[in-house]
């Protein structure tokens, strides 16, 4: 089957590899593996201390993200790092609203929309990460929980702005647990968001917007999750550590091309 849009696969190396020698030393061994794709958008996120990378990355076919930011420039904001400091560094993505993010440090969607609107005015691509917990879709409330958090994490977005944003559909009872939902479950998501966009935008949008699935992508479940209509590629946590297993997740991406 044909894709319309071009899959985008992400490697979110949260708090990990974050030296720039330990970084610098995966990215060496995944760069001759995917040096010769094309067909799919490539990003690796590793933590602030490792952005150095991108003298590596330069010529490469592998642009940088940064996992998180702050929606000022500069100012009396203890840890935290501007959008501006990240443009400096020739980042391209920016991660915002990991359930991580959400969970353990607080953030809310109206956070994650400030969070949003700055990055596109600066220039950088988000990749905006929703999801439901488990007990939310064991009450059978996912679409109420996507809904609600798609209209106040996007509020008041230009079509212009969601169409340059990739959403990262996260169930959160599948990161890091090993439990990946199954191509269908995550396919009726991507559905929904789809009509979202829709009711929200029009259908133009509904078909440009990138939605990657995101919760234990592995290199054995890539190829099935991929192929869905409306999965466009992966945010991949753990497998994006190893070079191999994060190359064969992109090249399963290639193949559905
Ligand atoms: P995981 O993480 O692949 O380790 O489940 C995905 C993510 O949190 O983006």
């Amino acid at each position: 089957m044909k894709k319309v849009r071009t899959p985008i696969i992400g490697g979110n190396w949260k708090m990990h590899r974050g030296t720039p020698e330990k970084a610098r030393e995966m990215l060496e061994n995944l760069i001759p593996l995917v040096k010769d794709i094309e067909s799919v958008d490539i990003v690796i996120a590793p933590p602030f201390t490792a952005l150095g990378v991108a003298s590596i990355l330069k010529v490469t076919n592998i642009k940088l993200g940064a996992q998180n930011m702050y929606y000022e420039d500069e100012g009396a904001f203890t840890g935290e790092i501007s959008p501006t400091f990240l443009n400096a560094l020739e980042i391209d993505y920016i991660i915002l609203g990991h359930s991580e993010r959400r969970n353990i440090f607080n953030e809310s969607s109206e956070l994650v929309n400030k969070k949003l609107k700055k990055a596109l005015s600066v220039g950088l691509n988000p990749i905006v990460c929703i999801g439901e917990h488990l007990k939310e879709r064991e009450a059978g409330k996912t679409k109420e929980v996507i809904k609600k958090q798609f209209e106040n994490t996007f509020a008041g977005l230009s079509k212009e702005d969601m169409d340059k944003t990739v959403i990262a559909y996260e169930p959160i009872w599948a990161i890091g647990t090993g439990k990946t939902a199954t191509p269908e479950q995550a396919d009726e998501v991507h559905q929904y968001i789809r009509e979202i966009l829709i009711d929200s935008y029009d259908k133009k949008t509904a078909e440009n917007v990138r939605i990657q699935y995101g919760g234990s992508v592995k290199p054995h479940n890539a190829k099935e999750l991929f192929e869905k209509k409306n999965i466009d590629g992966g945010l991949v946590g753990g497998a994006s550590l190893e070079a191999k297993s994060f190359a064969q997740i992109i090249k399963e991406a290639e193949k559905t091309i």
